[in-house]
């Protein structure tokens, strides 16, 4: 389609969450035009969603290096370690600004000094939070009220479609859909000489999600139209402890934070059995592919469809106190935490791969930069580690905001002229979408085998030809369609990956083969424009 508007900025962020806000208030202060745009509205997204916290060496004792040896031993031998580096080392700094601007952590009463718990695969407690387990929550408040205090224009509802680029390949703007009035309504373009894909997971790509509805995938299903490289798309980490709410349960389902287990919380199987305590040395607070690993394999030996996480010993008032925003949901499910065991089991959390960048969060394309979940900076290698996710939103966000405001002696370079609108997709029906998911769950999901994979790849390629029937264009056809692009890149690369590593679990190579795979699968498709 013909974009019907038009608009122009320095900058274009694509995204709401911690990464797209940081940086649009970021390259705000610099000076620069700022257009943010959201595919709701600016506080929904994964950011809100955040339970547990935000990993960083703030307390007593505890050193960036220890956060880096804990990150790569999560990671399972594929993280970059300059990526950790920075990560760790610019973490803390980062986490004193956020507050400085506004973000409120839990501090302790008498000192004053934040309080910091514990997470899966750390070895210290180092993970700042939020109203009890509403840290997401806090930070996207914190944020958006800034963005909207530096009158930052953002348009809501905006659907992103495509990369347009010049005729040297250089980032000229984005199109997108929104679902609006006046202005911005219809398909229409904003020119913009730097985009920031900051458009978090893809959760949705499965059935049961902790991701809200919004995670599509749209930056990665982008990245790949615009020929940008792409990585480690077959790590989908599931986390261990999802809410269970029936066989048939889909969609953005209840976490329950790994903090509980921080806290003390003891997994525990159909006989009561803690059955983590001897399998790993850090027991419940394994790093999550272990945790999530060792839940499957008892439901596997039990015959068991959840296993149970039984915080009854925590009592009302630390219950209330602590994680308010966990027992609300347990009791609206008609589950009962300080009296009985909250049943359990894994479920799609959060995209340890995506678009590859490089230390200052900039992609294969000119121009082109990603952050936050969408982007694959290399900091969690096979298997992100807890709460390192809103720290990298947040670390990466200020580099790349420093990238590009730092040519500003020369002023920023003016985008050139499209020479491409945007693709003509074949687009899916809405009513595919969860089709996809189904395959998805049965065939990429925790476990994964050849022969799984085989068969959702080929059944991903069936749901494919539908597309030639063409649904008409709009928010949810476009959403479906980036689910089926994700959907087949990610089990490709999880048939081509043939080990186990990490999240990706192949129970026909249950092996980690670091001479044969101690590497990244990358993806760079050619540039599919009509
Ligand atoms: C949690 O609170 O368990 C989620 C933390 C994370 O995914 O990093």
């Amino acid at each position: 389609p013909r974009p019907g508007w038009a608009a122009s900025a320095d900058v274009v962020v694509i995204g709401s969450g911690v990464a797209g806000l940081t940086v649009a208030l970021r390259c705000a202060a610099a000076g620069r035009k700022v257009t943010l745009v959201t595919k709701a509205r600016l506080d929904d997204g994964s950011t809100r969603w955040a339970q547990g916290g935000i990993a960083a060496a703030l307390g007593d004792g505890d050193t960036p290096a220890q956060h880096l040896d804990d990150t790569l031993v999560a990671g399972a031998g594929l993280c970059d370690d300059e990526a950790v580096r920075t990560l760790v080392t610019e973490g803390p700094d980062a986490v004193r600004r956020l507050i400085a601007a506004g973000a409120r952590f839990d501090t302790d009463a008498g000192t004053g000094e934040i309080l910091l718990t514990r997470e899966g695969g750390h070895h210290r407690n180092r993970i700042a939070h939020a109203g009890g387990d509403a840290t997401g929550a806090e930070i996207s408040r914190a944020l958006v009220e800034a963005v909207r205090a530096a009158g930052i224009e953002t348009i809501e509802h905006a659907l992103v479609l495509d990369l347009l680029k010049d005729a040297e390949g250089r980032t000229a703007g984005v199109s997108l859909h929104v679902m609006g009035e006046g202005q911005h309504d219809g398909v229409g373009s904003v020119r913009a000489s730097a985009v920031v894909l900051a458009t978090g997971g893809m959760g949705q790509v499965f059935s049961a999600t902790t991701n809200p509805a919004v995670s599509t995938g749209d930056g990665v299903a982008l990245a790949l139209r615009a020929g940008a490289e792409v990585s480690d798309l077959e790590f989908v980490q599931f986390h261990p402890t999802v809410l269970w709410l029936g066989p048939d349960a889909e969609g953005q389902q209840p976490l329950v934070s790994e903090a509980v287990r921080g806290e003390g919380a003891h997994l525990v199987d159909a006989d009561g059995h803690r059955f983590m305590v001897g399998a790993h040395e850090l027991a419940e607070l394994a790093p999550r592919d272990i945790v999530a690993k060792g839940i499957m394999r008892r439901m596997q030996e039990q015959g068991a469809e959840h296993m149970y996480l039984d915080a009854r010993h925590f009592g009302a008032t630390m219950w209330e106190h602590r994680f308010p925003t966990i027992l609300a949901a347990c009791r609206a499910h008609g589950i009962d935490p300080v009296t009985e065991p909250i049943p359990v089991a894994p479920a799609a959390h959060y995209a340890s791969g995506g678009v590859r960048t490089d230390l200052r969060g900039r992609t294969t394309i000119e121009g082109l930069y990603a952050c936050g979940e969408v982007a694959c900076t290399g900091v969690h290698g096979a298997n992100r580690l807890a709460s390192n996710s809103l720290l990298e939103g947040l670390v990466f966000a200020e580099r790349i905001a420093a990238d590009i405001t730092a040519d500003a002696a020369d002023g920023v370079r003016p985008a050139g002229e499209p020479v491409a609108g945007t693709a003509t997709l074949p687009l899916l029906a809405p009513e595919a979408r969860q089709a996809v998911q189904r395959v998805m769950t049965q065939g990429a999901g925790v476990l994964r085998s050849r022969r799984s994979l085989e068969h959702a790849a080929a059944e991903l390629a069936r749901i494919q030809e539908e597309a030639d029937k063409a649904a008409e264009p709009g928010t949810e056809a476009w959403e479906t369609t980036n689910l089926l692009h994700v959907a087949q890149v990610l089990v490709a690369a999880a048939l081509r990956r043939e080990e186990t590593r990490g999240c990706h679990w192949r129970e026909d190579h249950p092996d980690r083969d670091d001479a044969a795979w101690r590497r990244h699968l990358i993806v760079a498709l050619r540039p599919d424009r009509t």
